[in-house]
């Protein structure tokens, strides 16, 4: 598979973890990221809890995920009950905050508007309101936010001029014109997303509730003092990810159907393009962010930098599981953006982060959890 272009650095040498005897809160820790993250951090000394409500959208196996290393301690609660959370501060007072319990579906969530907001913005602010109420400030957080945040993004057209789409018509769908044009009908190219420079555009409920999540810890953060890295992820993907969760997850999805032989439906032209990032270099790139230097609220965009198409992956992933060829069909999804990827060079400098795991390698991680899926858990 030919990435649509390739801003990957050689790998960077390793930066030194040093141990981390701290403790940890991983708020939604029970899911796909937080299962990957938790045994990197348990492996450098610290104490590391999940906090987690076990969303039954995500988790329809009953007891614990297999995936969560036993090692964690883990406690159910709900970010939206503040009695789960001052419950939770009598006994754990966190140094660090990794918070990534969330309602992820960015389709779903422009008809359960308030679900998102609740879980999103309100679990956000009762978490912060609890450690007021604990008297307890944690050294530092960490907020797993969206590449949704920033909607269509920004394009540049062939005289180079810079624009913000306002969004495709249900005409211009129905016509097959994916691509935007300029102001003055010149084809344009969507340019990666850039912290700092990118202006966030949220067109779905979803990413409207992550970018005020990034508010809220961003306010929070600097009024008591705490240090926040908020780390804007692309389409994190990989072996443990819910494959019974219908909202998310698209290479989950094609990778399932095409194991069970069935002839995927890529939408639209089949170029809509995506940075897949494997979820290993997601768990790096949040370990090296939170031994990162410095002090403050910082933000950085993670992908692999290697974008590439629907329609690369989708072929990859039938011919793996010799699945008919995918089908271009031209349907198309509202509320679903043409184009997304990232510059990770402000990653590459302050955090070191250096993604390791090309697409094929993922894909093939992906396609051997499914045919060898964990054994299930009872529970602890
Ligand atoms: N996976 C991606 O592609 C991706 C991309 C960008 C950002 N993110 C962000 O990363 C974070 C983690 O995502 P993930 O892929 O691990 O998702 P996931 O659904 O696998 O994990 C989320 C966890 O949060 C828990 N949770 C949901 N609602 C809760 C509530 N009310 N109280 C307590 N726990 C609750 C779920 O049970 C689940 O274990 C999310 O904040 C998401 O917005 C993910």
């Amino acid at each position: 598979m030919t990435p649509r272009s390739d801003n990957r650095r050689p790998a960077a040498p390793a930066r030194m973890a040093p141990p981390m005897t701290e403790r940890v809160l991983i708020s939604g820790g029970a899911g796909f990221i937080g299962c990957t993250l938790a045994p990197r951090l348990l492996a450098r000394g610290a104490e590391v809890l999940a906090f987690d409500n076990l969303h039954p959208q995500v988790h329809t196996s009953p007891g614990l995920p297999p995936r969560l290393h036993p090692g964690v301690r883990f406690v159910p609660g709900d970010v939206t009950v503040a009695s789960n959370w001052a419950a939770l501060f009598k006994f754990f007072q966190p140094e660090v905050v990794v918070h990534l319990a969330a309602e992820t579906g960015t389709g779903q969530s422009l008809t359960a508007a308030n679900r998102h907001a609740a879980v999103n913005v309100s679990g956000t602010a009762l978490l912060l309101d609890a450690l007021v109420a604990a008297r307890h400030v944690p050294r530092q957080f960490l907020l797993a936010s969206s590449r949704a945040i920033y909607g269509d993004g920004a394009w540049r057209d062939e005289s180079g001029h810079v624009f913000y789409p306002a969004g495709r018509s249900r005409a211009q769908l129905d016509e097959g014109e994916w691509d935007f044009r300029g102001p003055t009908g010149l084809p344009a190219t969507a340019l990666p997303h850039r912290a700092g420079t990118t202006i966030p555009n949220p067109i779905s409920v979803y990413a409207a509730t992550k970018l005020a999540q990034e508010h809220l810890l961003s306010a929070w953060c600097r009024a008591f003092g705490s240090r926040l890295t908020v780390l804007r992820l692309q389409n994190v993907y990989g072996p443990g990810q819910s494959v019974t969760n219908p909202y998310t997850g698209v290479l989950t999805l094609f990778a399932r159907l095409s194991r069970e032989r069935r002839a995927l439906d890529i939408y639209e032209d089949g170029e809509i393009i995506r940075d897949f990032v494997h979820v290993e270099d997601v768990a790096s790139a949040m370990e090296s962010a939170l031994g990162r230097e410095g002090e403050g609220v910082r933000t950085y965009d993670v992908g692999s930098g290697a974008p590439t198409t629907i329609a690369a992956v989708a072929r990859h992933l039938a011919r793996r599981f010799e699945a008919p060829e995918p089908i271009v069909s031209g349907r198309f999804r509202d509320g679903d953006v043409r184009a997304a990827s990232c510059d990770i060079t402000a990653a590459a400098r302050d955090l070191g982060y250096a993604p390791r795991i090309s697409i094929e390698a993922g894909l093939e991680t992906l396609a051997r959890s499914l045919e060898d899926p964990p054994p299930t858990s009872p529970g602890r």
